[in-house]
């Protein structure tokens, strides 16, 4: 434990005595100020969250405002308003008053943490409010630990993981709402008074309907590059609820945490609970701005691996679904490995001994071969894939079990279940929750990952699926008093387990799929190296969900997969080059059965395949620059990847819709060095001849001023022709 004055100097934190005793605390990142008056027998207050404030801000701003609020509110003592936390005490008063007692402050791994340590003023109740400031990272982590020193039990009705009063104005709120296979879609919307609330109650893929992040404009309707925003990351993989509280006051009062409906938490004397972090970030360029710090963030702290090249591969499951053998396993592995791919997975339906997995209403929770279908196991397969050069993976779904299963008939008590009513279940008929609350259950799942990897250690990739949400409020494992703590301590075992996982088996990449893209959250990234974006491949639809997910994930994590046409979700005949080129925006790879493919598509996908990985470093790690949203509805989208050192970058355009002699906005570029100059060349060409102005060198100001004007249409022989149309330009700086 670092002492408090020790950390001043370092610049990380400053204080400014303001009234006598009184403690200003500027928390500082490159380019953003969180400013708290921590002064000992007062609540904890926040008085800036935005702009990075120098010395002299400092001395002066409490004199522009005399606005502090609480940083943390606690329920009870003029309870009208909102509230972060809400507590029945051992002696059932549902107040609380929080005082100051103290700051430490501590190193871990590079990072500062700053502990604000409050307490009831009466009851030994304490509340430490901590932020975590990286020096090189725009977002600073904020949680909360709740410790009950009193003499029973204290409940937690309410434990948000933080609070943050946005200045009342023209304030825009940007989210993601929508549901299996239309993930990530983006409402934008003014904030007026009343509460606008964002929820999710799944308990188990909480990014299905909703998103647990949200961004603030503080200055209209958002734009990508420019205004001023704050983007809020709740880091948790179950429950949530965000809210925005528009009062009478100055001030739309914003609080995300877990979602406390049915959960209020019980806590035993000398008991600890920790909430989630919420991630916070401020920046000035828009929400590309927003979201380039959350990726950067993201990827060096956050995601698992995030610095680590993702492999181009192909997944079964759209190609076969559940018709896997060895020869069609063999096919395709040989049929990526020529089109220059790195990777095979195989999906679902290939397990199952006693009850073999041929449709989607058995077997889970039995992850054994199905020695009919594959008779050379999981070796023969390795073996396969290493004649190929490629490397090998494999789905698994290890939360789950079917009533149709050796694992339900031998323990049907380690599923989630109320007492005295029937079993709910979900897909296929059969599906039901394992209970991760139950440590035996934990077990049970961190057994079907390594017992994977200590039998098979060449495999290198995990598709780790979860189908059904948590169908019926019931724990057989937790006590009658306890059954609230179900959504919690399931998430609790799951986070424990990986934990244990990834301590027994760092280097496995670990793909977060639910029913597609219900687990991207940043709660769950620890442990996983991608999420799955969604189930719905359509090139098209792809661009809008895309969109919205990158506004807090990077593309390095955002599985993108050319499939077939007609596409299996929408119908929607799209050529393999736009497949081909909104795949590459993300970390791309192919699900489709090979073989179904013409000379001419193979040719489209071999040539995609090698100009991702030129351009893999700027996709996978470069800063995002959103150029072109398709929720505008101007017949064109497009954004761009910028390495940090600005010498090499790529741009995508997809036209989202076809009319005769349209107008579509030229798009000015974004993220370049204006004072450099790059040579343009187009990756995944189809045209007879080449664009006017490939191979032309054009300076950065120019490319940031004009952009460059796309055609409608391709060059191509008459029968080529389609509705779609799309590029991908690279730019290199020329020295
Ligand atoms: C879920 C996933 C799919 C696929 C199937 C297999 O729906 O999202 O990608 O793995 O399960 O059953």
């Amino acid at each position: 434990m670092k002492s408090f004055s020790y950390l001043l100097l370092t610049g990380l934190i400053s204080i400014t005595p303001f009234a006598l005793n009184a403690e200003l605390i500027n928390l500082s990142t490159p380019k953003t100020s969180l400013v708290l008056d921590a002064t000992k027998g007062q609540p904890l207050r926040i008085l800036h969250y935005g702009d990075k404030l120098n010395k002299q801000d400092m001395d002066g701003f409490r004199t522009s405002t005399s606005v502090h609020h609480e940083a943390y509110p606690a329920y009870g003592i003029y309870p009208q308003g909102e509230a972060a936390l809400s507590v029945t005490h051992s002696d059932g008063n549902r107040t609380t008053q929080l005082e100051v007692i103290d700051v430490e402050t501590e190193e871990i791994d590079g990072a500062t943490v700053t502990k604000v340590k409050m307490k009831d003023k009466f009851y030994p109740f304490e509340v430490n409010v901590n932020y975590k400031v990286r020096p090189n990272y725009d977002v600073i982590e904020t949680w909360v630990d709740l410790t009950n020193n009193e003499k029973g039990n204290v409940t937690l009705n309410r434990f948000m993981s933080g609070y943050l009063p946005i200045r009342y104005g023209n304030v825009w709120l940007s989210s993601l709402y929508g549901t299996w296979a239309n993930e990530a879609e983006l409402t934008e919307e003014p904030l007026s008074h009343g509460v606008k609330m964002i929820k999710n109650k799944d308990g188990v893929r909480n990014s299905h309907t909703a998103h647990g992040e949200v961004m603030f404009s503080l200055d209209g309707k958002p734009q990508e590059n420019t205004g001023r925003i704050i983007g809020a990351a709740l880091c948790y993989p179950g429950n949530y609820k965000l809210f925005v509280d528009t009062d009478d006051s100055d001030f739309h009062h914003f609080f995300a945490g877990i979602n406390e409906e049915n959960s209020e938490y019980h806590l035993k004397k000398g008991e600890t609970f920790t909430t989630p972090e919420l991630a916070l970030t401020y920046s000035e360029e828009g929400l590309s701005g927003a979201s380039r710090n959350f990726h950067k963030w993201g990827r060096d702290n956050r995601l698992h691996a995030g610095n680590k090249e993702r492999k181009v591969l192909l997944n079964s499951w759209e190609g076969v679904y559940f018709d896997i053998n060895e020869p069609v396993m063999a096919g395709m592995m040989e049929d990526i490995a020529s089109m220059g791919g790195e990777l095979f997975v195989m999906d679902d339906g290939w397990f199952g001994d006693k009850y073999p997995r041929n449709v989607d209403n058995s077997s889970l929770g039995d992850w054994v071969v199905d020695k009919n279908k594959l008779p050379q196991g999981i070796n023969g397969l390795l073996e396969t894939a290493k004649k190929n050069g490629v490397s090998f993976g494999i789905w698994i779904e290890p939360e789950m079990a079917n009533t149709v299963s050796e694992l339900y008939e031998k323990h049907p008590e380690y599923i989630v279940k109320a007492p005295n009513r029937p079993v709910i279940e979900g897909r296929g008929g059969t599906q039901v929750v394992l209970d991760l609350s139950n440590p035996k259950v934990q077990d049970i799942v961190f057994e079907v990952v390594d017992t994977l990897m200590t039998k098979y250690p060449e495999i290198d990739y995990i598709k780790w699926d979860a189908n059904a949400p948590i169908m019926e409020h019931g724990s057989q494992y937790l006590s009658a008093d306890n059954q609230s703590h179900l959504y919690i301590d399931y998430h609790k075992g799951l986070m424990k387990t990986l934990d244990r996982i990834r301590e027994a088996h760092p280097d496995v990449t670990i793909q977060a799929c639910a029913s597609g893209g219900g687990r991207a959250n940043w709660g769950i990234l620890p442990w996983f190296d991608e999420f799955w974006t969604s189930d719905n491949n359509d090139a098209l639809q792809r661009v809008y969900m895309q969109w919205g997910t990158s506004y807090f994930f990077p593309a390095i994590a955002m599985a993108s997969h050319i499939s077939a046409s007609p596409n299996h979700q929408t119908f929607r005949r799209i050529p393999t080059k736009f497949r081909a080129d909104v795949a590459m925006s993300g970390r791309l790879g192919l699900e489709m059965q090979p073989k179904d493919m013409n000379d001419e598509d193979r040719a489209i996908c071999k040539q995609a395949i090698e100009d991702y990985k030129k351009i893999r470093p700027i996709v996978q790690f470069g800063d995002l620059y959103r150029l072109q949203s398709p929720f505008d509805k101007k017949g064109v989208a497009s954004l761009m990847y910028v390495t940090p050192e600005k010498e090499d970058a790529v741009f995508f355009w997809w036209k989202t819709e076809t009319f005769m002699n349209q107008q579509l906005p030229r798009i000015p570029m974004a993220g370049l060095d204006p004072e450099k100059e790059y040579v343009v060349t187009e990756l995944n060409r189809i045209d007879n001849e080449p664009l006017p102005f490939e191979g032309k060198k054009f300076t950065g100001k120019f490319l940031m001023s004009n952009g460059l004007e796309i055609p409608l249409t391709y060059k191509v022989d008459y029968h080529k022709n389609t509705d779609f149309a799309s590029r991908v330009l690279r730019l290199t700086e020329t020295k």
